[in-house]
């Protein structure tokens, strides 16, 4: 294996896969943009982003906000929501995803010009230097164990002294995680029905490979059915803090679905980060 190909092996992407990313989507992130919103509709308050701007708690008021690895912009929203005199900037590298972003945007002013939408890599975006708040939902579980040092490194030199970085205390169960095909959620939109069937299984001693199936029927007929698999990277609570701790970020509260981090007193990395 080169180096080139071990560097992408470790991120979790094959060269073919490596090549579409280049180009900002792939088929399966088409897929999960057609049907992530649908499924979590089904969930309460739309699952755990329920609660997000709850545990951003006091963004600092003069600087942004910033999502990282934004998704389909359901938790941007909200933050905007709860936030309405916040600037935001939400960074995406899947296309198809900032679609639906784009389709939530657009027709609302206020949003529209409090909300930046970064394409590409968040690692290699050009991101605000001093942020008021940062969040990464369901992000940590899809970094491999170098990737996450370099998130937190990215927190680290970016966060305003007190500023939180939130992140959801979903990182992964257990590498050891196998569940036999299940249905995990179905709705109804007109005479069609959305079914997700998840499965997963060991990728080996730090990952799973999870598979989400996803199938549209109508009048009990299979009209489509797609399934993506990917990697999550498995990693503790624990495990997270000390790697956090290491980059100069310590845990401020935590609540029951995320976990705020601050750069440590004295660790500040960036210049015009204070006041
Ligand atoms: C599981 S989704 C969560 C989306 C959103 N945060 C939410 O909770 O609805 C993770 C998102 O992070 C994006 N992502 C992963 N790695 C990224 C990277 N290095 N740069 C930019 N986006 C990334 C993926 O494309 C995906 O849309």
């Amino acid at each position: 294996m080169t180096d080139d190909e071990q560097t992408r092996h470790q991120a979790g992407t094959t060269d073919d896969e490596q090549t579409r990313h280049q180009a900002g989507t792939t088929d399966d992130d088409v897929t999960l943009a057609e049907f992530t919103d649908l499924m979590r509709a089904q969930e309460s308050g739309a699952g755990i982003l329920a609660t997000l701007a709850d545990a951003v708690r006091h963004p600092r008021p003069d600087l942004p906000i910033v999502d990282l690895g934004c998704g389909t912009g359901l938790g941007t929203l909200r933050l905007a929501g709860s936030f309405p005199h916040h600037r935001m900037v939400a960074v995406e590298k899947s296309a198809a995803m900032r679609a639906v972003l784009f389709s939530r945007i657009a027709y609302d002013e206020s949003l529209r010009q409090r909300i930046t939408v970064l394409p590409g890599d968040l690692f290699t975006a050009d991101l605000p230097g001093v942020w008021g708040a940062a969040v990464a939902v369901h992000l940590v579980c899809q970094l491999a164990p170098a990737q996450r040092a370099d998130l937190w490194r990215l927190l680290a030199g970016h966060l305003a002294p007190g500023a939180p970085a939130v992140v959801d205390r979903h990182y992964g169960s257990t590498a050891t995680m196998r569940v036999e095909e299940r249905l995990a959620c179905r709705t109804t939109v007109g005479d069609c029905t959305y079914e997700r069937w998840f499965a997963c299984a060991p990728a080996d001693h730090e990952s799973i490979t999870y598979t989400d199936t996803y199938r549209v029927l109508r009048h009990g007929r299979i009209l489509d059915e797609r399934s993506v698999s990917r990697r999550s990277w498995i990693a503790t609570e624990d495990d997270v803090i000390a790697e956090a701790g290491q980059a100069g970020l310590t845990v401020a509260w935590t609540t029951g679905e995320f976990l705020a981090l601050t750069v440590e007193e004295g660790r500040l990395t960036h210049p015009g980060a204070g006041g």
